[in-house]
């Protein structure tokens, strides 16, 4: 029986990775992402598309970016980038690649030889009706001399007042950067602002920039700042960013997801005004026996609360929920497509396992010691050694241990943990055998709510 999730976005067959170009157009979201149309390995770098009235019943669209033109400099890769809608038209701003040297991997994809071997363009397409694409021109965009030429990539576009905005990854000597440029039509772009770290990674890849509360929060990628095999993170940092002088004056870097995957998140604005954003849950391969790689977590709704961003999965899942469970033995029936919510009055003797079978599952514990949420995959990975390359525990500080919710959305291979309503998520890929799907859970419960969830 396949594992594909019901609830977390994958595309028809083969490889995905970034969303791209996530966006609400004529009553109807767009989900695009980086696809590999030929196999379930990364490469041949291509926009897939998706539409969807809710952002979970998506319906398959052809894809609206390929890699084929000289002209544009995208024969090697369409990257990663993002929508506007103006006048009308659905914009896309991505960046193109042709590589210096290429090769052949062992997967049949093309990729560089040496790391510096892109040589990316910033290019426009744009559509009418929202289906078929036109690539319209390159944008040129000034680099300053210190920056490295082939390391400029992932465009993501915004209107404030007057004026658009168009900020990018980049890299100096090394180091991660962003740069933002400004322009009055939308074709001409002025360096604007540059921001910079120490030591945060070596380039910040997907960036985004977004107001929520009088709060400006800036979302990154850093490649090279992560641990345990999962070398890169993606975070934001909140603050002021002042849109006369471009100067952006912010608390430190948080993460955004505490599990094992999440990566290279996009937000958007809705209809309803919700700053909404989906990333990318990273597995290098196929899970065994599937033809498609990598998911979309569960498009989360960003909140500001003291400072510091929650993130909960919107309201629309709720839709998907039938009626409500009374224990979690009944979970059983579900073959792991569930969602709850339980509230403890502490993490005494707590545990929760999900995917549990007779050799085991995925265990959530409470160290009081560390005053860390533990969750631990190591009985669900079952040989798929992807998993184990990104480690098998991950660990959440979460403040005390009085009164602590929890909501629990698991969908066939991957479950999301949504802890004191998104003050902290913890996401997690899992392989489990079609056996391991009880719930076990132990502690001092307070109340719970148990559904199971189909479309
Ligand atoms: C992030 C990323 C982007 C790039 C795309 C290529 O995962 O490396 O920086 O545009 O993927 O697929």
């Amino acid at each position: 029986m396949t594992k594909k999730p019901l609830f977390h976005f994958t595309p028809k067959s083969n490889w995905m990775n970034d969303p791209n170009g996530l966006s609400y157009f004529k009553g109807e979201f767009h989900l695009f992402y980086q696809h590999n149309p030929k196999n379930c390995y990364w490469g041949n770098m291509t926009w897939g598309h998706a539409k969807s009235k809710d952002l979970f019943n998506w319906e398959h669209l052809p894809p609206a970016l390929s890699p084929d033109s000289e002209t544009f400099g995208d024969i090697d890769g369409c990257f990663s980038g993002s929508a506007v809608v103006n006048n009308n038209e659905l914009l896309l701003f991505y960046t193109g690649i042709k590589m210096k040297t290429k090769k052949l991997n062992e997967f049949g994809n093309t990729v560089t030889v040496g790391p510096d071997d892109l040589i990316p363009s910033q290019i426009l397409a744009k559509s009418i009706d929202g289906v078929n694409f036109e690539k319209i021109q390159k944008i040129s965009l000034e680099l300053p001399k210190t920056y490295c030429k082939s390391h400029i990539r992932d465009p993501k576009v915004w209107k404030k007042g007057d004026f658009w905005y168009l900020i990018i990854g980049a890299k100096e000597s090394s180091q991660g950067r962003v740069l933002i440029y400004k322009s009055k039509d939308i074709l001409n772009w002025q360096l604007f602002s540059e921001l910079k770290e120490k030591d945060m990674g070596h380039m910040w890849e997907c960036p985004d920039l977004f107001e929520i509360d009088k709060n400006d929060i800036l979302l990154i990628s850093p490649e090279g700042i992560g641990t345990d095999g999962q070398i890169n993170l993606s975070g934001y940092y909140l603050g002021n960013f002042d849109y006369k002088n471009g100067n952006f004056i912010h608390n430190p870097f948080e993460k955004l997801d505490f599990g094992f995957e999440f990566y290279a998140p996009q937000s958007f604005l809705d209809s309803k005004n919700r700053r909404i954003i989906i990333g990318w849950l990273v597995n290098h391969a196929p899970l065994p026996g599937e033809n498609w790689t990598g998911l979309m977590c569960i498009p989360r709704e960003i909140k500001v609360i003291n400072r510091k961003i929650y993130t909960y999965p919107i309201e629309e899942l709720k839709n998907y929920r039938n009626k409500e469970l009374q224990c979690f033995s009944q979970l059983k029936d579900t073959l792991n497509t569930f969602d709850f919510e339980i509230t403890f009055k502490n993490l005494d003797n707590f545990k929760i396992t999900l995917f549990k079978g007779t050799h085991g599952g995925l265990n959530l514990t409470y160290s009081a010691v560390k005053k860390k949420l533990i969750l631990d995959r190591a009985n669900v990975i079952n040989g798929f050694s992807q998993l184990s390359t990104f480690g098998t525990i991950r660990e959440c500080e979460i403040e005390g241990n009085e009164r602590c919710s929890f909501r629990i959305i698991v969908d066939k291979c991957v479950t999301e943990i949504y802890i004191n309503s998104g003050e902290k998520v913890m996401s997690c890929v899992v392989n489990p055998h079609s056996t391991q799907n009880e719930v076990e859970v132990v502690g001092n419960i307070l109340s719970k709510k148990i559904y199971s969830l189909s479309k």
